[in-house]
């Protein structure tokens, strides 16, 4: 398959054996049952972030009930702009001729913004674009700042001038901090975050309210907690785990992995995200995890298990911006948004595992044959701004 949007490369069909296993491209997430007679489910969506791991699959979810989607994405070098042109190739290869316009631009663009809000008259926007990494943000706040709460005041300042379409916005479990209310719950003050990363979504989240305040803007912020399956980030947990059996990639096992994390697969998320989009709540925060916290150490055991390799982790201490436990109640996202996580961790390991075969590990051995044109798109720069280059190990299959 020729990637249609740079016509040069050619990208396998990336996600084939998941789809096999029927966790992707399956349209098993139930239809909303709150549906509004105002037009909103009828009129397009605007995805920001569209070409990233949760983006894409948003996009997909979206279109699958129906719903026109606009997707707008910068396509930065966080991590390879490859992997996310062909996150929207994989897309479009599912979707086939469903109403999915791409855009290519940047939240932080007002002018752009205003045309397209102008030309579609949204119903409903689902902002997921960010800079997303609580570890890189210690070193670039103002990049984070920039992205994450000026871009989303121009989103937020569009929407407010456009009809005032229904504001879903992507806010993360970090925003909790080191609390000591466990399971996490959305009454909790969340007023010490660690990072400028989860600062700038809590920022978000009051910017949110000031807006359904003083503009009657609907305003749902949905905190995911650790979120993995196909299309992952290079630069989260389980795709670096995988980067260590395969291409010998030094990857940090913080705490000797006793830390416990609400892993959330894709889909689950996603689909709580879709049901978000489709009902006007005023202003909410509202959890979306699984609600069953598995050990560091057990998660990357799973992956050894579904790969039958061993990993060779490097024993490192907490990071400061690090906490030990995420755990999320759900009640909230049950009760509002008939969220029902389904796919178990074992199950999502497995769905991640076939994607990472065919998508990173084919690609690699691609590249390695004579004449091999396409490269693994792993690699990820720190800030947003980095070039994302830089040598590949060895592939070790
Ligand atoms: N993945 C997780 O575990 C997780 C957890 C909590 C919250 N979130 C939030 O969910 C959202 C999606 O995360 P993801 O994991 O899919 O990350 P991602 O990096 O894959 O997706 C974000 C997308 O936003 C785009 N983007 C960044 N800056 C932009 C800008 N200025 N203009 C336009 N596009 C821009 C990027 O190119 C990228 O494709 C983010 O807001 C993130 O903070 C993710």
């Amino acid at each position: 398959m020729v990637c249609s949007l740079c016509a040069t490369h050619a990208w396998p069909d990336v996600g084939r054996a998941a789809r096999d296993r029927n966790l992707i491209g399956k349209p098993y997430l139930s239809p909303p049952k709150v549906l509004r007679s105002d037009g909103l489910v009828t009129a397009p969506v605007l995805v920001t972030g569209a070409a990233g791991f949760i983006g894409s699959h948003t996009v997909e979810a979206l279109c699958r009930r129906g719903l026109p989607v606009v997707g707008l994405d910068n396509l930065n070098d966080y991590y390879a702009p490859e992997r996310k042109r062909a996150n929207l190739e994989e897309v479009r290869a599912a979707l086939q001729g469903a109403p999915f316009t791409f855009v290519e631009g940047d939240i932080r663009d007002r002018a752009l913004l205003n045309n397209l809000f102008s030309e579609h008259r949204f119903g409903s926007v689902v902002h997921l674009a960010a800079m997303a990494g609580v570890r890189a943000s210690v070193d670039d706040p103002w990049t984070y700042y920039d992205v994450n709460l000026t871009g989303t005041l121009n989103l937020l300042a569009a929407a407010k001038e456009h009809g005032k379409p229904n504001f879903v916005f992507a806010s993360t479990s970090s925003a909790y901090g080191r609390t000591e209310t466990i399971p996490f719950v959305e009454t909790d003050t969340a007023d010490r975050p660690l990072a400028p990363y989860p600062a700038s979504k809590r920022s978000v989240e009051l910017l949110g309210h000031s807006f359904h305040h003083l503009h009657g803007l609907d305003f749902t912020a949905l905190r995911f907690f650790t979120v993995y399956g196909p299309r992952g980030r290079p630069d989260m947990m389980a795709y670096k785990v995988f980067d260590n059996i395969f291409f010998d990639r030094e990857v940090p096992l913080y705490n000797g992995g006793n830390m416990h994390r609400d892993w959330t697969f894709v889909l689950d998320i996603v689909a709580g995200v879709a049901n978000a989009a489709t009902r006007r709540l005023g202003y909410e925060v509202i959890n979306i995890g699984r609600g069953e916290p598995v050990l560091l150490s057990d998660f990357v055991a799973g992956i050894e298990a579904v790969t039958g390799k061993k990993t060779s982790l490097t024993n490192k201490p907490m990071m400061d911006a690090d906490v030990s436990f995420t755990y999320a109640s759900i009640d909230k996202a049950r009760q509002l948004l008939d969220y029902e996580p389904k796919v178990s961790v074992k199950e999502g390991i497995e769905s991640h595992w076939d994607w990472y075969q065919d998508a990173v590990l084919s690609q690699a051995r691609e590249a390695q044959t004579p004449g091999g044109s396409a490269s693994p798109t792993s690699s990820t720069g720190s800030t947003g701004s980095a070039g994302s280059g830089g040598s590949e190990p060895q592939q070790r299959v």
